[in-house]
């Protein structure tokens, strides 16, 4: 019998917080959770679990939830040498996990995971790190981002178990086929993110730095991305979020803007046909972009 959990522990829609500054984040978490969403993707790395936390207090509050109702995910900074952070060590994770738990003000994490292969030889100690705090009943689910087929086979090949989760950049300009063929056939769940970068209005904001391209925001003009959405009487940005759920990929949409959050959780009213997903797989430009660093699958 397979070790993962089923799919529907996970709302297959969450609220991404990345670039929501810890004093904004409240509100959004709380408008976020009572437009629907139940699930909320935070990480130590964002500097506001603090207000995250809060938002969901105040949320469950209003709303009459139970902490079973909410599933949230928060991320390991396991250290990276090359920026002159060094990489956590087993204990050093525990303690980052109890610390996240601390700020968010949780009894529990639902999902925890290594924000990115940057640990160097510290990547297997914290993955026992992170297999003994699903032990402790600290965290519900573990896993890993922006790992790529060789950090996996490095958790395979030192006899750990493989993680329930992979979250990594996913959208149509970074399909990464190999690796969620990989993913599949060890049963690793995809977790999307960043799934609006095709977008004119993705990270817009001044200090929102990626690595997006001049070419890549060129091309967010007159996309072939709006001229399907017109086709399903849908925003851009739900044909992005929809091709991601069809491909049975979690998605982590972010907004500060309330009619945004409703729109990008509305995803189950239409289907993007064959034709147009055949199209859609042939889009596919590589590395992600989302780290203005470049794609994180590479630190390490
Ligand atoms: N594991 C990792 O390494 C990693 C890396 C990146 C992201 N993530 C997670 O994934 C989440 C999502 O990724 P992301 O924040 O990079 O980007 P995203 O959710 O793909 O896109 C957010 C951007 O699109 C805009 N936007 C949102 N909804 C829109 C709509 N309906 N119409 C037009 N524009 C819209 C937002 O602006 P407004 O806010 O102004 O609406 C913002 O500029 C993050 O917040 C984070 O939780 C994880």
């Amino acid at each position: 019998m397979s070790a993962i959990p089923p799919l529907h522990a996970m709302p297959m829609v969450g609220f991404g917080t990345y670039l929501i500054s810890n004093d904004e984040v409240a509100h959004s978490v709380e408008s976020a959770i009572s437009v629907g969403y139940r699930h909320i993707d935070t990480a130590a790395g964002y500097g506001n679990e603090q207000g995250v936390g809060e938002g969901i207090r105040a949320a469950m509050q209003n709303l009459g939830l139970s902490r079973s109702d909410l599933f949230i995910t928060t991320k390991l900074w396991p250290g990276n040498a090359a920026w002159g952070d060094a990489p956590k060590n087993f204990e050093q994770t525990v303690e980052a996990c109890e610390h996240s738990l601390k700020l968010l003000g949780l009894a529990y994490i639902d999902l925890y995971l290594i924000h990115a292969p940057s640990g160097a030889e510290q990547r297997i100690n914290q993955w026992k790190a992170l297999q003994h705090l699903k032990q402790a009943g600290k965290v519900k689910h573990i896993g890993v981002s922006n790992f790529t087929e060789a950090h996996l086979d490095e958790l395979k090949n030192a006899g750990e178990a493989m993680p329930e989760f992979n979250q990594i950049e996913l959208h149509p300009w970074s399909q990464k086929p190999a690796l969620l063929s990989y993913m599949a056939a060890h049963h690793i769940h995809p977790i999307a993110y960043s799934s609006l970068v095709p977008l004119s209005s993705w990270r817009v904001a001044p200090g929102q730095a990626s690595a997006k391209t001049e070419q890549m925001k060129a091309d967010g003009t007159d996309s072939p991305f709006q001229r399907m959405a017109e086709k399903y009487k849908v925003s851009e940005a739900q044909l992005l979020l929809r091709w991601g759920v069809q491909k049975g990929y979690a998605v982590l949409p972010k907004s500060t803007n309330l009619e945004r959050m409703r729109q990008n959780i509305d995803l189950f009213g239409f289907e993007i046909d064959a034709e147009d997903m055949a199209l859609i797989a042939q889009m596919d430009r590589g590395d992600g972009v989302a780290w203005a660093t470049g794609d994180p699958r590479f630190m390490g």
